[in-house]
């Protein structure tokens, strides 16, 4: 099995930075892929599961944690399903909503409080870890552990300088002076 490896972490100055990332990723996706989104409430995953949704050209519908269907499938160039586990009270429940079906399924996954069951998903995941670090910035960190995520990875990292580089400009009369950061 392929080691373990964890990318760097990035900021996230804006949802729309968390959007990008994830719209990035949905654009590599590969059928069987499995996205395990970890972190806070509002730490941003929805956001950036909406990017995934874009990302995958899913007609923009709102994409919302889907906390009360416990699910949500997207029809885009590949089919996503959307689970958020955060209201399960246990494994039994997990299996009755059919969580392991979404995994035998065609298509891709993107599971939100992904560490509240982690041995109930494929071990070879692509874990996304969001934290705050201000009201209005994240950060996130990705780890893969297994064949499939690697490659996944590795086609998120040849893509993302070029999300980086993407950055607006300085507004003329910006000093470039920035705010520190509380962390
Ligand atoms: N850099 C950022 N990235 C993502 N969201 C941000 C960012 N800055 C502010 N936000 C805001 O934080 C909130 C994130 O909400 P979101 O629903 O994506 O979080 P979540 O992790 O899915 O929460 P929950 O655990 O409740 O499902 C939104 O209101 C969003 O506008
Ligand atoms: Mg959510």
């Amino acid at each position: 099995m392929a080691r373990r490896a964890d990318s760097p972490g990035f900021v996230l100055t804006s949802r729309r930075k968390t959007e990008s990332i994830g719209k990035a990723i949905g654009k590599v996706l590969h059928e069987g892929d499995v996205i395990a989104l970890i972190g806070d409430l509002g730490a941003g995953k929805t956001a950036f599961v909406r990017g995934i949704v874009s990302g995958l050209d899913a007609p923009p519908t709102l994409v919302a944690s889907p906390t009360f269907m416990l699910m949500h499938q997207y029809q885009g160039r590949l089919p996503l399903t959307h689970v958020d586990l955060y209201r399960l009270k246990s494994p039994e429940e997990a299996e009755a909503i059919g969580l392991s079906e979404v995994f035998a399924d065609k298509g891709v996954s993107a599971v939100e409080w992904a560490d509240r069951f982690p041995h109930l998903l494929p071990s070879d995941r692509l874990e996304v870890r969001l934290s705050h670090r201000t009201s209005t910035t994240r950060s996130v960190q990705f780890t893969a552990q297994g064949t499939r995520s690697h490659s996944l990875l590795a086609r998120l990292t040849r893509i993302l300088p070029l999300l980086q580089k993407q950055r607006p400009s300085p507004r003329i009369g910006d000093s470039g002076k920035r705010k520190a950061s509380h962390r």
